[in-house]
């Protein structure tokens, strides 16, 4: 059996590294030399779809606790994300998340806070994902993309977005583009 074989050769060699006195496999050898894994940049542009009410909505309201200004107001959002700022459109990602109204007086505005995890569906990066958070305090805004895991790992980098023209109705929907700058560090290949 060629596997059997395999295991006898395996064995002999680890037995006789062991005799010769190699270093057992305790400590990575690799840890902070970056042998093989390389930075990567990632700059796209894609439009994120917030349907806040009607049948097609893709956020709920779980918490609304009453306060002035709607503080304290948290949904869980399921939005999506597309290559173009038409809901038809093939989904790239999703922002899987909540937003959480944290300004409590209404003199200062409103932010909502939004920490979601931006799950890709496409062929590049299916499975991957980017963790972003920051606020949401007007049409335009900064968010942080503060890690990342699969392809996508140890991604840092920023989110910007601005809010585009309604596809058809402004009093349930909106599109965001959003222009996404990350750096990030696959694991390597071997
Ligand atoms: C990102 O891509 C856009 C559009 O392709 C380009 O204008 C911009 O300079 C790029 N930014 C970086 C940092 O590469
Ligand atoms: C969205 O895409 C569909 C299918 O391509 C198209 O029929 C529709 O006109 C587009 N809507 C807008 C607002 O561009
Ligand atoms: C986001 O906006 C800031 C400030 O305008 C700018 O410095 C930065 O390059 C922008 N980043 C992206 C990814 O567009």
């Amino acid at each position: 059996m060629a596997g059997a074989s395999h295991v006898v050769v395996f064995l002999v060699f680890s037995n006789l590294a062991i005799a010769m006195g190699a270093t057992p496999p305790i400590l990575n050898p690799y840890v902070g030399k970056c042998k093989s894994s390389c930075e990567e940049e990632l700059n796209i542009s894609l439009y994120l779809h917030q349907v806040f009410a009607g049948a097609a909505r893709n956020q709920e309201v779980i918490l609304s606790p009453g306060f002035p200004n709607s503080f304290g107001v948290i949904a869980v959002n399921d939005w999506t994300m597309h290559a173009t700022a038409n809901s038809t459109a093939s989904i790239i990602a999703r922002a899987k998340g909540m937003h959480i109204q944290a300004t409590q007086s209404q003199a200062n505005g409103f932010a909502w806070f939004v920490p979601f995890s931006m799950v890709f569906e496409d062929s590049s990066f299916g499975g991957s994902t980017l963790q972003v958070m920051g606020a949401i305090s007007g049409a335009n805004g900064e968010w942080a993309i503060v890690g990342g895991t699969g392809k996508l790992s140890m991604a840092r980098g920023t989110v910007n977005f601005t809010e585009v023209q309604p596809q058809s109705n402004p009093n349930s929907e909106n599109y965001r583009k959003i222009d996404i700058h990350a750096f990030y560090t696959p694991s390597p290949a071997v």
